[in-house]
């Protein structure tokens, strides 16, 4: 069989492949190129590597089978968060320390189950009868509960039809459909993030096809919110473009607007006919569940259309059942309902239908007044847990000899700080401390604890020096 092949735009030259006698020297003549082998009128392979093809076709079988793909792959860059998590469980060092995912640990450094989750579980274990599909929309109680979470429930929103929700597996999955939607729907739009934002952000929309801009956040020498550089930059938006604001506490850098410059924002955003989609993954964590909602709800009252992607994770400690929603706002009934069918369409491509589990149990505390009351005391002492520890953070490291000032840290909210460490002192707390912090400096205070504070602290002003 002497099989010919047909090229893609980056090819440079054209040539015939005979795979029986191997003769395919004249392919070193090209550079990287997309290449596909075509045998019978069927493409069998595409590759990237011309070279990368030269060096294997001898595997090649009689029939003309190729047996290679996924060897020519190059390692993946480690993801800058879940990577350095991995890292860090493989980690044999008994004395390291994990500040670099955001997850919640308690005074002894666990990750707790939620008392309110664990009885949820136990009364949703005895009543439930069907693990049948959710609609692709998932729970109607867990999305009507979400709304009364994000707005309050004196809103006039809820009830309007205006707002609609859809269970989604995490903040991440939202992230993901609102992605898909946006790109399908308008794919002329481009998504505007925060510089610094979530390493994960460019990421997913980048994923979905989006083109993807970032607007000014933060100011280093102040450790606060460049909030002029970022108005100004918004009066430079084109209408139609997507706005990623952070609902609260503002991953990586724990800054947040006041609720006046919210103000401002909101009234820019719906200037401009921008279009808000506000990540929201830390309601509670914090000022408090309602205050948490400020930017949320002051949006709502300015623009009439939004989309909200928020998270269970670390609010109702619900990490790995990955529950979160997406939400939308329209002009009228309508129109929410036309945007949630297009919806629909990108959660069906993606993953049918949410998991039921998280979502049961969510609307479940929160349909219980008396397993709220007690959820909402929970995500109270969560919060106080990781405020007092900014505090003997700061103090610590003083104690232990740092002359530069951290006391800022204190001002900022949610579990992440942007510390102003270094990328080479990270990078050595790793290697010689076996403490795990994201490269960017961003350090999870959850992550710390009474009993490793010390140590974290000496670690950090040796690295200083
Ligand atoms: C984080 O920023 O560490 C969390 O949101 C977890 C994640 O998925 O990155």
């Amino acid at each position: 069989m002497s099989p010919h092949w047909e090229s893609l735009d980056r090819i440079h030259t054209m040539m015939t492949l005979d795979f029986t006698t191997g003769q395919k020297e004249d392919i070193l003549d090209l550079s990287r190129a997309i290449v596909i082998f075509v045998f019978d009128g069927i493409p069998n392979l595409i590759i990237d590597d011309a070279v990368g093809f030269r060096n294997h076709a001898a595997s090649t079988d009689e029939q003309g089978t190729i047996y290679m793909m996924l060897e020519y792959l190059e390692p993946a860059t480690p993801d800058a968060i879940l990577g350095l998590n991995e890292a860090y469980n493989n980690d044999p060092n008994p004395a390291k320390i994990n500040l670099s995912v955001g997850v919640y640990k308690d005074a002894s450094g666990t990750t707790p189950v939620l008392s309110t989750v664990k009885e949820a579980e136990t009364r949703l274990h005895s009543s439930e009868v069907s693990k049948s599909y959710l609609p692709m929309t998932g729970l109607a109680a867990f999305n009507k509960t979400v709304q009364t979470l994000l707005f309050g429930s004196d809103c006039e929103l809820i009830g309007s039809g205006r707002i609609a929700t859809a269970q989604t597996p995490g903040g991440t999955g939202a992230l993901r459909v609102a992605g898909d939607f946006l790109h399908t729907m308008f794919p002329d739009a481009t998504v505007w993030l925060s510089e610094p934002t979530w390493p994960n952000h460019p990421g997913i929309f980048a994923a979905a096809g989006i083109e993807v801009q970032t607007y000014p956040y933060f100011d280093a020498t102040s450790n606060s919110l460049a909030f002029d550089a970022m108005i100004d930059r918004f009066h430079t938006i084109p209408a139609g473009d997507i706005v990623l604001l952070h609902g609260c506490c503002h991953n990586p850098t724990g800054v947040d607007p006041s609720p006046a410059q919210w103000e401002t924002i909101a009234e820019v955003i719906r200037s401009r006919a921008l279009l808000p989609l506000v990540d929201f993954a830390y309601q509670g964590f914090g000022d408090g569940m309602e205050q948490d909602a400020t930017g949320l709800r002051t949006l709502s009252r300015h623009v009439d259309e939004m989309l909200i992607c928020n998270s269970f994770s670390k609010n109702f400690s619900l990490y790995n059942e990955r529950v979160g929603a997406l939400t939308l706002i329209a002009r009228s009934a309508q129109e929410a309902e036309t945007a949630m069918g297009h919806i629909k369409l990108r959660i069906r491509t993606n993953y049918s239908n949410p998991p039921a589990h998280g979502g049961g149990i969510v609307a479940a505390v929160l349909a219980d007044e008396g397993l709220k009351a007690q959820w909402h005391l929970e995500v109270d002492s969560m919060r106080e847990r990781i405020r007092s520890m900014r505090e003997l953070f700061v103090r610590t490291l003083a104690k232990k000899g740092a002359e530069q000032d951290f006391s800022f840290m204190q001002q900022q909210r949610g579990m992440f700080s942007f510390s102003g460490l270094t990328p080479p002192q990270v990078a050595k707390l790793r290697k010689e401390y076996s403490i795990y912090i994201v490269t960017s400096g961003r350090v999870n205070v959850a992550g710390m604890t009474e009993s490793n504070m010390d140590t974290l602290c000496e670690a950090i002003v040796a690295v200083l020096d």
